[in-house]
């Protein structure tokens, strides 16, 4: 099979490293890629949102399978594009891809579905949101409803935080248009936890959770980042929590897109709240969770592609996998500065002495080649990712690797996994 595979991050390189493995890959394409991805894939220049020019690659070079990574490009069509145009996707639709686009959707839905949730409002004027913030009172959660790069949700411990933040997304439009619509709602308190399952339209198949660490520093402290680092299996998510997220939380919301008309075909992301066992959904994400790509990718025991194309072909119920019976635990290395502003170009060596690690590999996220060299290119720019027997061996693992890489304009959390290793102590 000849597949077109979208994005340029370190969930890309990990799909695409799993994708090489499967018997039926014949040319794997990248747009646009980065330096690793280079170097199983064939790269092409093309942004990931620049839909029209990828459903003409597509066309151009016979593509038979089109993997859509990241949610900017749902969002704006591509999956609907390319299956005008007669290509199998592994995505959702401009319409299911809602359930990421828009917060005040995907609450809706899940009221709808009656999917366990934070109580919420949906607000488009300011005075009504203020009157709902100061009826609820605080702690309380202000978003802005639409796509703000991972940035526009506060936490507000106090009234008049909640107050601020809704004057800085509807009067200083902090958020551009994404802050158009806000939703208030609950403070929920537990353990976090990001589950994801496979959809074909309309079957879901669990597809294992991980926890992430947003923050980006030791001690889950300072400003949340997209991630700078995740473990999975998680242990939070027992079998009998995995269950009740199946039952209540991810088939409720497949049925309620189907019989919506806008059946979700992809990889349905959800973050949640856990308590006492009982999990609360915080918000869905219509793709793979970027780190967290990287750890399911090193345990999957599959075939990746034949997995993503009966997806894409409403044949779930035809396909078996398992997972390996180890933990895999990624560190993300980021440039100095990030999540603030950081610089680019400069030269990370040490690659091929860290991926020598037992039980290693190294993903790339923003990389770019030049002239034999390895330059930074992004906020994150590595994801080394390690398996083992036990979160403290792949943790172990991983920072060894981290130490043989040389990269002085480079940082990474130290902390990676603690919560898990403290169970396990
Ligand atoms: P999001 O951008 O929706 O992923 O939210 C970012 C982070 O904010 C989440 O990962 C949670 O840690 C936190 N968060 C979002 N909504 C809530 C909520 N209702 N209660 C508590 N924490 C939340
Ligand atoms: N790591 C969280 C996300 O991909 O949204």
């Amino acid at each position: 099979m000849k597949v077109l595979l979208v994005g340029s991050g370190g969930r890309e390189h990990a799909l695409a490293w799993k994708l090489r493995q499967s018997p039926r890959l014949g040319k794997l394409y990248c747009a646009p890629g980065n330096a690793g991805i280079a170097q199983i894939a064939e790269c092409v220049p093309i942004g990931a949102e620049d839909v029209a020019k990828l459903v003409d690659f597509a066309k151009d070079h016979a593509i038979d399978f089109v993997v859509v990574g990241p949610e900017a490009p749902l969002t704006l069509g591509l999956a609907d594009r390319l299956r005008e145009a007669g290509f199998p996707v592994f995505g959702p639709s401009q319409a299911a891809a809602q359930l990421e686009g828009s917060k005040a959707f995907m609450k809706d839905l899940a009221a709808k579905a009656g999917i366990p949730t934070a109580w919420y409002g949906r607000f488009t004027d300011i005075e009504k949101a203020k009157a709902f913030v100061r009826e609820k009172g605080a702690p309380i959660v202000v978003k802005a409803s639409g796509l703000a790069a991972g940035k526009g949700v506060i936490l507000c411990p106090t009234l008049q935080e909640a107050l601020d933040a809704v004057d800085l997304m509807m009067a200083k439009r902090e958020f551009g248009s994404a802050g158009d619509e806000i939703v208030i709602e609950e403070f929920l308190t537990g353990e976090e936890a990001s589950y994801f399952a496979l959809c074909d339209g309309q079957r879901a198949v669990a597809f294992s959770a991980a926890q992430d660490h947003k923050a980006v520093g030791d001690g889950d402290t300072g400003p949340n980042t997209g991630g700078m680092g995740a473990y999975s299996p998680a242990p939070v998510a027992t079998p009998d929590v995995e269950a009740k997220i199946m039952e209540r939380i991810v088939k409720p919301a497949v049925t309620g897109m189907a019989d919506m008309g806008a059946p979700f075909t992809g990889v349905l992301f959800a973050g949640l709240m856990i308590k006492d066992g009982e999990p609360k959904l915080i918000e869905f994400n219509v793709r793979f969770g970027d780190p967290e790509c990287q750890v399911l990718m090193s345990r999957l025991d599959g075939d990746l592609l034949e997995i993503l194309h009966a997806a894409a072909l409403g044949r779930l119920d035809q396909v078996r996998f398992g997972w390996k019976d180890e933990t895999a635990l990624v560190v993300v290395m980021a440039a100095e500065g990030y999540p603030g502003s950081y610089k680019k170009g400069t030269v990370i060596g040490g690659l091929n002495e860290a991926g020598k690690v037992e039980g290693v590999t190294v993903f790339h996220a923003g990389t770019k080649g030049q002239d034999g060299q390895i330059l930074a290119n992004g906020g994150r720019v590595l994801g080394v990712t390690a398996v083992g027997s036990s979160v403290k061996q792949a943790q172990a693992r991983a920072y060894q690797a981290v130490e043989r890489i040389h990269w002085p304009e480079g940082f990474c959390r130290r902390d990676i996994g603690w919560r898990a290793i403290a169970r396990e102590a």
